[in-house]
């Protein structure tokens, strides 16, 4: 397959790259990515001379078209995609997510190429703590942040393309994912390296949101998965049972690290907080016969833990600007 990666410079393009390269060497893959703070050349140092890298912004339709008439699928994860971000610049990610997403759509109906559309579970919105139920297929939209409300616009628009045009495409809607090359600013990277770099870790609240964790190669396994052999205009739910709330998460990682499991700061919590999200994964267990590798969250943390001291020159450069916006916002 000739593969067209969005994003592919990003936390979970870049091990997505990485896994195709290493398990598919049949493939052919093209990077299209803006290298916007959050894409980084280096995520891709170790298999650049087996890709081609094209820097470019998804909302640039004469660019999109060329590279898309030239490859047979596209893995779109391309998005501005941190909570914290798009509440302060709602603009960027808007123009990112919705306008980049529809050139891409444009593209793929005019060139008639598979797309695989990598989204969220953030666009179903939060449940209670104690609510037995968990997101499916068919729960209602119901987004709170800027960014989930822009993804929740570029999934409708891909459902609409596959209705109206007859697009041929898929889209997935996955958990927290957490593993090597993630960028300093999400939850577990900037504990992990704010204790590496004698920060205090910063917990926003009192630490009882949870997150349905799940590693980054099982994420993509299942986009794999869902590529080769999801059936189109569906939509498919990622995840690996991995419930945990913050406060569990930042003991854990204190631990691993040697550290007082209570040697972290409250902050000021995020505004409309997403309480917790928990995803049921069973169609895709059950249809694509899919199934997480990395089920022991504990033991994929310290792997990440290890990852992140043995590359501290990927991260140290993104460190202290990353620090410095979060002070001004007094997190
Ligand atoms: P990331 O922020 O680490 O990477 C995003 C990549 O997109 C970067 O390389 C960036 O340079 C690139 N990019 C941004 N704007 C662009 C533009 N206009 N044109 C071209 N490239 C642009 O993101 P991530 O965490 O790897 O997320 C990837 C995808 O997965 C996103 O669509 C996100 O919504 C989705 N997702 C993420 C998670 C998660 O936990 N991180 C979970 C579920 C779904
Ligand atoms: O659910 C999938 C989503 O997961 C993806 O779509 C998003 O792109 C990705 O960023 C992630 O969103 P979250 O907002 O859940 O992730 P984040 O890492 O920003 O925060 C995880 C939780 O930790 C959240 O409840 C906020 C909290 N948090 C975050 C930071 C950065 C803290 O307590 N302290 C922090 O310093």
């Amino acid at each position: 397959m000739r593969l067209l990666v969005t994003g592919g410079a990003g936390f979970i393009g870049a091990n997505f790259v990485h896994s195709t390269v290493r398990e598919h060497p049949e493939d052919s893959v093209t990077v299209l990515d803006a290298f916007t703070y959050a894409g980084r050349r280096e995520s891709l140092a170790d298999v650049e001379d087996a890709i081609t890298v094209v820097k470019g912004d998804i909302s640039d339709a004469a660019l999109v078209a060329a590279l898309v008439a030239e490859s047979d699928a596209v893995v779109h994860f391309a998005a501005e995609t941190h909570v914290d971000n798009s509440l302060e610049d709602p603009w960027t990610t808007l123009q990112t997510n919705v306008v980049g997403t529809f050139a891409i759509l444009q593209a793929v109906r005019r060139h008639d190429v598979r797309l695989h559309h990598v989204s969220t579970d953030e666009v179903y919105g939060d449940l209670e703590l104690d609510e037995p139920s968990r997101f499916t297929e068919s729960t209602p939209y119901n987004p709170s942040s800027p960014y989930s409300a822009t993804k929740a616009a570029s999934d409708l628009l891909v459902r609409a393309w596959v209705r109206s045009y007859g697009v041929r495409a898929t889209i997935s809607n996955c958990s927290n994912n957490y593993g090597p090359y993630q960028h300093v600013e999400k939850f577990i990277p900037r504990q992990i390296t704010n204790v590496l770099t004698g920060r205090r870790p910063k917990l926003y609240g009192s630490g009882a949101n949870v997150r349905d964790w799940i590693h980054v190669d099982d994420h993509n396994s299942a986009v794999r998965r869902i590529l080769e052999k999801g059936e189109n205009g569906r939509t498919y739910l990622i995840a690996a049972e991995g419930e945990r709330d913050n406060l569990t998460v930042m003991r854990a990682i204190l631990q691993a690290l040697g550290h007082d499991p209570d040697d972290f700061d409250h902050v000021t919590d995020r505004a409309g907080h997403d309480l917790r999200y928990a995803i049921d994964p069973t169609s895709l267990y059950n249809e694509l016969g899919w199934a997480p590798k990395h089920a022991n969250f504990e033991e994929g943390l310290r792997a990440t833990i290890d990852w992140y001291r043995a590359n501290e020159s990927w991260w140290r450069p993104l460190k202290d600007a990353t620090e410095g916006r979060y002070e001004e916002r007094g997190q």
